[in-house]
């Protein structure tokens, strides 16, 4: 199995998020001896916000691509590339104001090509990036999976939202929640890694 990890949280090995994805790789490589991880750190290496020639480039056809359109769309096939070469995606999210942080966000704008990763079709979009699972390990201060703040996640609803619109549907949340609450922060990561069956 080849694992792709996506790191979004810049706290290194103090994430909360990235522990947690930590936790559920090693369940995956004990249940699937064997496994190989590739590790795609957004904040240390993060693609770069839309711009103009991204967009240019993107509605090009490859071989009427300038040497600077062939220069922008070099990190989305290289992303591209990743994604579809993995077999299992474990996402590390932090909450940031209530979504996901900007560097994921631009990730999956770069990852979102019509043609390529998915299509339309006379019954609507079709994700093209198929047969793969997709782990989600959100880190928060405050708890979202259920009581008065649970109407405030805006980053899970988005990611299985965008993640099925590129044909990921086969999606698990995991939640370190509460870390800026006393009485949950000591157990929140292992409770959400406990949470996971692989
Ligand atoms: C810029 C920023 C915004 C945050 N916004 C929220 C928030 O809206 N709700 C919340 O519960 N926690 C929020 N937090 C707390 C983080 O979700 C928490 O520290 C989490 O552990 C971050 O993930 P990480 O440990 O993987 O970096 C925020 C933290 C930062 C740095």
């Amino acid at each position: 199995m080849q694992i792709l990890q996506i790191i979004s949280s810049a706290q290194g090995t103090k994430s909360h998020s990235t522990q947690l994805s930590q936790g559920i790789i090693d369940k995956l490589k004990s249940a699937h001896s064997g496994s190989t991880v590739v590790v795609r750190d957004l904040a240390k290496d993060p693609l770069p916000y839309m711009e103009e020639a991204h967009l240019q480039a993107y509605f090009t056809p490859a071989e009427g691509r300038s040497p600077e359109q062939q220069q922008a769309v070099r990190h989305s096939d290289e992303a591209i590339a990743q994604i579809m070469a993995a077999d299992t995606l474990v996402i590390g999210v932090p909450f940031y104001n209530f979504s996901i942080p900007a560097s994921l966000k631009s990730w999956l704008d770069h990852l979102t090509r019509a043609g390529i990763t998915f299509r339309y079709t006379p019954n609507g979009p079709e994700g093209l990036i198929t047969g793969k699972k997709v782990y989600v390990a959100v880190a928060s201060g405050g708890i979202y999976s259920e009581g008065p703040m649970q109407p405030y996640d805006f980053a899970t609803p988005y990611l299985r939202w965008m993640l099925g619109f590129l044909g990921l549907t086969d999606v698990t949340v995991a939640r370190a929640e509460g870390v800026k609450l006393p009485e949950f922060q000591a157990t929140a990561v292992q409770k959400g890694i406990d949470s996971v069956a692989v």
